[in-house]
């Protein structure tokens, strides 16, 4: 590190899922994040959407485009509202899906991809006051969706187009758990090499990772196995949704019964399709319900129901395309409810008229049941990582977790239960984006 005038500045860059981060580590090996601001604060994570709007002006139309707290501000502002696109970091191991079309273009998924990362490089340069064209990206070791080693290949050939098209000359690109390993060990002064396990538990994935630190502080570049999962933060969602708003909106609720003759069965219809349902749980898909072919559905349903006021607080959550505002109500409950043992549902923007009723108080106990099945399949994963790789869970010196989700206790439980007092956590949205600027430095 003797002649650090000509190096680049050793950025890391973590493109996520739901949130991405910036990091510069300054050659004494102090890292700063670069900050972005938003409508009410400033932050260090900036949410991996991009908003595409269609301008009509003196005849001509152009479309214009917004990223992260800036693309949701004009995505709410906007009436009729155009695209808002997110998870596209999914969308890159697939070889059938290779763009989409918006307002009769069609873009492909590096070029949507690239407007977030030069944004982010602009924002970097901003205020690091200096060029920036180089930077360590960040990889999962299997991207979700991915069924080989070749589509991960694939999927990192894609991300790299999408940084060089956003001005980044030069690229190296470094495996997320390593990358945690890098800030777990820049955080903790080690004495001897330890043998870690990495939890990364992010909105889409779940990821986990087994490898060695050494008191160099720096993990070795061996990775003793790795497994991941494709359900994080984003499954919980679909579920808080599944067992709370939709059976206020009528997915329990049945037509009326017509029944005649005291012998018959009672009628039991659902009011409204489950299908409709479904599409609540992912909140991008909500505004796809907004046809003329689903209000029509839903007016019959309504005049059928047994409670025609869920049905049509549902019509009003689709006519008012609050997908974005469901979302947030329901994250809001999730994140309480990782902080209290009980936490209040409440959705203001939705209106609703007679008895209906949505609000209410759901206990810690009450998300872990709903979340059940999760937490099983995450807990079957740990279990067969440490059986395929041979490792007793008394071997692993220490557990990191991260991510957002990382959050969840019942998700910490998980690893306290297996790894008793030997799990801490931290930084769980910069950590990766820091540990990417680490190993830039240590590659200068
Ligand atoms: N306090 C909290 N409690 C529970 N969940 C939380 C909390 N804060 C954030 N989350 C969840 O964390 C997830 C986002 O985490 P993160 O930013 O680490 O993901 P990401 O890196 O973008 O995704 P991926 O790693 O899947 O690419 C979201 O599902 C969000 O709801
Ligand atoms: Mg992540």
């Amino acid at each position: 590190m003797s002649s650090s005038a000509h190096h680049h500045p050793a950025i890391g860059i973590d493109f996520g899922t739901t949130n991405s981060s910036v990091a510069l580590a300054h050659p004494n090996g102090r890292v700063e994040l670069v900050a972005f601001p938003t409508a009410s604060a400033t932050t260090h994570s900036f949410r991996s959407v991009l908003y595409l709007e269609q301008l009509k002006q003196a005849g001509r139309t152009s479309t214009k485009s917004f990223t992260g707290p800036s693309a949701i501000q004009h995505y709410l502002d906007a009436d009729p509202k155009g695209r808002l696109i997110q998870s596209l970091k999914s969308y890159l191991p697939s070889r059938t899906l290779t763009g989409t079309e918006v307002f009769g273009r069609r873009y492909t998924i590096e070029d949507l991809i690239s407007r977030i990362l030069s944004d982010l490089r602009a924002h970097a340069e901003l205020q690091l006051q200096q060029p920036i064209h180089h930077a360590t990206v960040g990889r999962p070791v299997r991207f979700v969706g991915s069924d080989s080693p070749e589509d991960d290949a694939f999927a990192v050939t894609r991300l790299h187009a999408a940084l060089t098209h956003a001005g980044f000359t030069e690229v190296k690109f470094e495996m997320e758990p390593i990358a945690a390993a890098y800030a777990y060990a820049y955080e903790s002064t080690l004495t001897h090499d330890e043998l870690i396990l990495i939890g990364d538990f992010g909105g889409g994935t779940s990821d986990f990772s087994l490898l060695h630190v050494g008191p160099n502080s720096r993990p070795t570049e061996r990775i003793l196995g790795n497994s991941g999962l494709g359900l994080a933060g984003d499954a919980f969602d679909a579920r808080i949704v599944r067992k709370l708003v939709s059976p206020a909106l009528g997915s329990e609720s049945f037509e009326r019964s017509y029944s005649q003759a005291p012998d018959r069965p009672a009628n039991l219809i659902p009011a409204a399709p489950a299908w409709i349902y479904r599409n609540l749980e992912r909140w991008h898909y909500l505004s796809f319900l907004k046809t003329r072919n689903v209000a029509e559905i839903l007016k019959s349903a309504r005049a059928r129901a047994e409670d025609p006021d869920q049905i049509a607080a549902l019509i009003s959550l689709i006519e008012d395309d609050l997908g974005y505002q469901l979302h947030q109500a329901v994250q809001r409950l999730k994140i309480d409810l990782s902080h209290n043992d009980s936490a209040r549902f409440t959705f203001p923007q939705l209106r609703i008229s007679g008895s209906m009723e949505i609000e209410r108080t759901v206990t810690r106990a009450d998300f872990e049941s709903w979340i059940a099945e999760e937490l099983t399949s995450i807990e079957t994963c740990v279990d067969s990582l440490l059986q395929t790789t041979g490792i007793a869970p008394e071997k692993v010196d220490r557990v990191f977790l991260t991510g957002g989700t990382s959050f969840v206790p019942a998700v910490r439980r998980i690893f306290e239960s297996r790894f008793p007092t030997r799990v801490v956590t931290g930084n769980e949205f910069t950590s990766v984006a820091q540990g990417l600027a680490l190993r830039a430095l240590a590659a200068n």
